[in-house]
């Protein structure tokens, strides 16, 4: 399932594959820290990704911090054509659990610079503020990623963990391509954000598609129960490729990028874009589980 209408993400005609991949669980644990145990299995898994048809691929810089960066570059790179890597920055990472944000003009330089690096790219296809930071104004942080856009260092500008006032307002400095909030079956908060990008076409990334929490394995809603469980049994589907399924039918500018470590579930993430809600299955989705 592709999407012609988000195809100049790519910077041309090529359609994105709306099953993406997020590689943030490609790290060590606890808290996505230090470089991923089994790099070479974390290799073959991105590789097997493109194999499947996937084109849309989602890092960032604190995901190691760095480390996530270098095992893409090492995985995929010279990138085959149409795969683009999308990454983030704007977040410092000192160790498992100290995470802060740091938007300031000279550090999201630095950041862009030591992604386009690691990534072994020239110019970051689509490059993330990663969330706004408290202590820098937010235009001063959009105001960096338009210069780094006008230097060629990025080719598209995005935002991540935003409201819909921090979108319009960014979209005053520079042309924005995508908005990248936690939004899934379970948690349809962000609900005006995703209309309003469908309505601007921009691309809209819902993290954590799968309900799991940042820095814990389980994914609620690839267990399943109730209405979520039934719809996948009438379908023959597991219950985190109906709530997978679920999104792609929310809206047309949606692109998923569930996480994994496993090449099973990959397999079975990417087989969710063949699954066709009813629009009767979609609305007692959204109204028992939101
Ligand atoms: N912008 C932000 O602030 C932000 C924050 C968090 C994440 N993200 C992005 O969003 C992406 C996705 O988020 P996420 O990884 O936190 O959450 P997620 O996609 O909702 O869930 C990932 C979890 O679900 C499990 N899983 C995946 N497919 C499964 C399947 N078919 N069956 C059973 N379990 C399955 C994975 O375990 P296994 O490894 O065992 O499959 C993993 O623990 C990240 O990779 C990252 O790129 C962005």
């Amino acid at each position: 399932m592709t999407t012609p209408a988000l195809s100049w993400l790519l910077g041309g005609d090529l359609p994105i594959h709306r099953l993406g991949y997020g590689a943030m669980r490609l790290c060590a644990q606890p808290g996505n820290f230090g470089p991923y145990p089994d790099w070479e299995g974390g290799k073959r898994l991105l590789r097997r990704a493109v194999e499947l048809g996937i084109n849309f691929i989602d890092t960032a810089h604190p995901y190691g911090p760095g480390w996530n960066e270098e095992l893409i570059g090492e995985a995929l790179a010279p990138y085959p054509t149409g795969v683009i890597v999308t990454t983030k920055g704007g977040v410092e990472k000192t160790g498992p659990g100290e995470v802060f944000a740091d938007g300031s003009p000279a550090s999201l330089r630095r950041f862009c610079e030591g992604s386009l690096q690691r990534l072994k790219l020239d110019c970051l296809p689509l490059y993330q503020l990663h969330r706004p930071d408290p202590q820098v104004p937010f235009a001063k942080s959009v105001g960096a990623l338009a210069a780094l856009k006008s230097e060629g260092k990025i080719r598209h500008a995005g935002l991540s963990n935003v409201t819909l006032a921090q979108v319009e307002e960014a979209r005053t400095i520079v042309p924005i391509a995508s908005v990248q909030n936690r939004y899934n079956l379970q948690e349809h908060g962000d609900d005006a954000v995703v209309d309003y990008c469908a309505q601007h076409n921009i691309a809209y990334l819902p993290w954590g598609p799968l309900a799991a929490k940042p820095f814990a394995p389980e994914a609620p809603l690839a267990q399943g129960s109730g209405v979520l469980a039934q719809v996948a049994s009438e379908l023959g589907a597991t219950a985190g490729q109906v709530a997978l399924a679920w999104l792609l039918h929310r809206s047309p500018n949606i692109i998923l990028i569930p996480g994994t470590t496993s090449i099973a579930h990959l397999e079975e993430n990417v087989a969710a874009a063949k699954i066709q809600l009813s629009d009767a299955q979609f609305a007692t989705l959204s109204s028992a589980q939101g």
